[in-house]
C-alpha cells in the first residue's frame, strides 16, 4: 500500500503569522493525518534567482510537508496572473473581468513543471497523487510527461463554467487536456460536472461513456479518466462545538452587549468579486428602505478578509465596499445604531464560529461559488433549540443541497431585501424545521466523508496497460 501525496499550491503551514484559512486545508489535514503520506506546495516564499526546486521538509502537527521555493517573477505570473486574473475569473463565469496575457500563461505552465520535477523523486510506485485546484491544472500531465505512472486525481474547488464561457480563454482546449493526464477528475456538484463534459464535448470533441468517463491517448497509453462530482463538507461536529464554546467566549459577549436586543445579520468571507458583497450591502440597504420596521431593529456585520490584494480588481473592490457600507450608514445609522459593521481583515475562526451562533441570519450571497463553506459553517454552529435562517444564493455550489435555506438571486437586491425581512420574521418552528433539515445533510456529507469518496472512487480506477517493453 503505497502513501497519499496531496498537492495544492497553498499547504496548511502557518505562514508569517497569518492564519491558515479555508476549508481546504482542515479537510486535507485530517485525511493526511489518518491516511499518514505528504501534503506538497509551495513554501510561501520567492526567490529573485531562478528556481532550484530545492525541497524544504518539515513535520507539523503529525503531518510531513514538502514544499519549495519559486522565482518571483515566475510567480507572480503564475499566482496573481494567471490562475487570479485569468482563471479564476473565467471559471466564475466573469470572462469580462479576465485579462489574458500571453507572459502569465507561460509563467503558469513553466510553475506547474517545477512542481513536477520537484515531485517526481519523492513519489513511490505504489503512491497515490491528489492534485487540488485551478492553480495545478496542467500537474498532472507535467508529471505524466516525466514518466509517472502512478494514480492521480484532481479536484477543483471552484465552479466549472460550460464551453460558452470556457472558450473566451486563449488556449482553453490545451488546459482542457490537461484533464485527461488524471484517472479522476472530481468537481464539487452536478451544475460543475455538466459544465466539464459539456467542456469536453465542444472543446475536445470527447463524448462520455455510459459511467461519466472519457477515453484519450493524449499522455501515453490509453487512459480512462472518470469525471465525478462529491460535495466538499466540513468537520460539522467539530464547528458546533467550537460555535458552542465561543459563544460564551469574551468576543460573543462584548458582541451580544453591543447589539443590545437587536437582530444580527452576519456574513463573513474573503475580500473577493465573486462573493457578492456590493450585491449583499445593496440587499441590506433595500430591507431599511423598503422595511422600515426594522431600523434600528436589526444590525449587519460584515467580515471581508482582505485577499490578492497584488490583483487590481480585488483593489478596486475594496474601495467599492468603503463607499458602500459609507453610504447606508450615512442613509440609516442614528446616534446610537450603527446598519453595518464591516471590517475588512480577518477574524479569528473560533470567533467568527461564535458569532455565528449568536446571528439570527447567515447571509451569503456569492455571484458564483464551487461549494461555500461558510454556508455550512453557519447551519452547523446554530443552537438547535434557536437557529437562525440561512439566506443563500443559488449560484453556490451548497445550494444545490441545502434546501433549507431561503434562496436569492443576488442580483435583485429587493427580492434579497424580502428574504432577509422573511428571515428575521420566521415563527421558530420553521426556523427548527429548516435547520434539522440541513444540519443532518451536514453530519452525513462532512469534510472526512467527502475526501474519503473521492479517494476510494480514485482507487477504483483501472490504470492503462503499459504496451511491452522490448523483450
Ligand atoms: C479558494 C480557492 C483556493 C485558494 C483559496 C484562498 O478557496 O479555491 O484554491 O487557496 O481560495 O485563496 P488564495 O489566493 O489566498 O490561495
Amino acid at each position: 500500500m503505497g502513501r497519499l501525496i496531496v498537492v495544492s499550491n497553498r499547504v496548511a503551514l502557518p505562514r508569517r503569522g497569518e492564519p491558515t484559512a479555508g476549508g481546504l486545508a482542515v479537510a486535507l489535514k485530517d485525511v493526511l493525518k489518518a491516511n499518514g503520506g505528504l501534503w506538497f506546495g509551495w513554501s510561501g516564499e520567492t526567490t529573485k534567482g531562478p528556481t532550484t526546486g530545492e525541497l524544504k521538509t518539515v513535520r507539523y502537527q503529525g503531518i510531513d510537508y514538502a514544499t519549495i521555493d519559486l522565482n518571483e517573477n515566475d510567480y507572480k505570473g503564475f499566482y496573481a496572473g494567471y490562475s487570479n486574473n485569468i482563471l479564476w475569473p473565467l471559471f466564475h463565469f466573469r470572462i469580462g473581468l479576465l485579462e489574458y496575457d500571453r507572459k502569465q500563461a507561460d509563467a503558469y505552465r513553466r510553475v506547474n513543471r517545477d512542481f513536477a520535477k520537484a515531485l517526481m523523486p519523492l513519489l513511490g510506485p505504489d503512491d497515490t497523487i491528489w492534485i487540488h485546484d485551478y492553480q495545478m491544472i496542467p500537474l498532472g500531465a507535467e508529471l505524466r510527461a516525466l514518466g509517472a505512472k502512478q494514480r492521480i486525481g484532481f479536484f477543483l474547488h471552484i465552479p466549472f463554467p460550460p464551453w460558452a464561457v470556457f472558450s473566451a480563454l486563449p488556449g482553453a482546449d490545451k488546459l482542457l487536456r490537461g484533464l485527461l493526464a488524471y484517472d479522476l477528475v472530481g468537481v464539487q456538484t452536478q451544475r460543475d460536472l455538466s459544465g466539464m463534459i459539456d467542456c469536453m464535448r465542444h472543446g475536445l470533441d470527447l463524448r462520455t461513456d455510459a459511467d461519466c468517463g472519457v477515453v484519450s491517448s493524449a499522455w501515453g497509453p490509453k487512459r480512462r479518466t472518470q469525471l465525478s462530482h462529491h460535495a466538499i463538507g466540513i468537520d460539522t461536529r467539530g464547528f458546533a462545538t467550537t460555535a458552542r464554546k465561543a459563544a460564551f467566549g469574551p468576543d460573543a459577549q462584548r458582541m451580544r452587549a453591543s447589539m443590545g436586543d437587536r437582530k444580527l445579520i452576519v456574513g463573513a468571507e474573503r475580500l473577493d468579486y465573486t462573493k457578492g458583497l456590493p450585491h449583499r450591502l445593496r440587499g441590506f440597504g433595500a430591507l431599511l428602505d423598503n422595511f422600515p420596521e426594522h431600523r434600528n431593529r436589526v444590525t449587519y456585520f460584515q467580515v471581508a478578509a482582505r485577499s490578492r490584494n497584488e490583483v487590481a480588481s480585488y483593489r478596486d473592490l475594496k474601495r467599492e465596499l468603503d463607499t458602500l457600507a459609507g453610504r447606508i450608514n450615512g442613509d440609516h445609522a442614528e446616534f446610537d445604531w450603527t446598519p453595518v459593521r464591516y471590517v475588512a481583515r480577518a477574524v479569528a475562526r473560533d470567533t467568527l464560529a461564535g458569532f455565528y451562533r449568536l446571528a439570527d441570519v447567515g447571509l451569503v450571497t456569492p455571484l458564483r461559488d464551487g461549494m461555500n463553506l461558510v454556508a455550512k459553517e453557519y447551519v452547523a454552529a446554530q443552537d438547535p433549540d434557536n437557529p437562525g435562517v440561512l439566506v443563500l444564493s443559488s449560484f453556490a455550489g451548497a445550494a444545490e443541497t441545502m434546501d433549507g435555506a431561503l434562496l436569492v438571486n443576488p442580483l435583485d437586491a429587493e427580492a434579497m431585501a424580502e428574504q432577509l425581512d422573511r428571515a428575521l420574521k420566521m415563527p421558530l418552528g420553521e426556523r427548527k424545521e429548516r435547520w434539522a433539515g440541513m444540519m443532518a445533510g451536514l453530519e452525513e456529507q462532512t469534510a472526512a466523508r467527502w475526501a474519503e469518496n473521492f479517494l476510494t472512487e480514485l482507487e477504483e480506477q483501472v490504470l492503462p496497460v503499459e504496451p511491452p517493453t522490448g523483450l
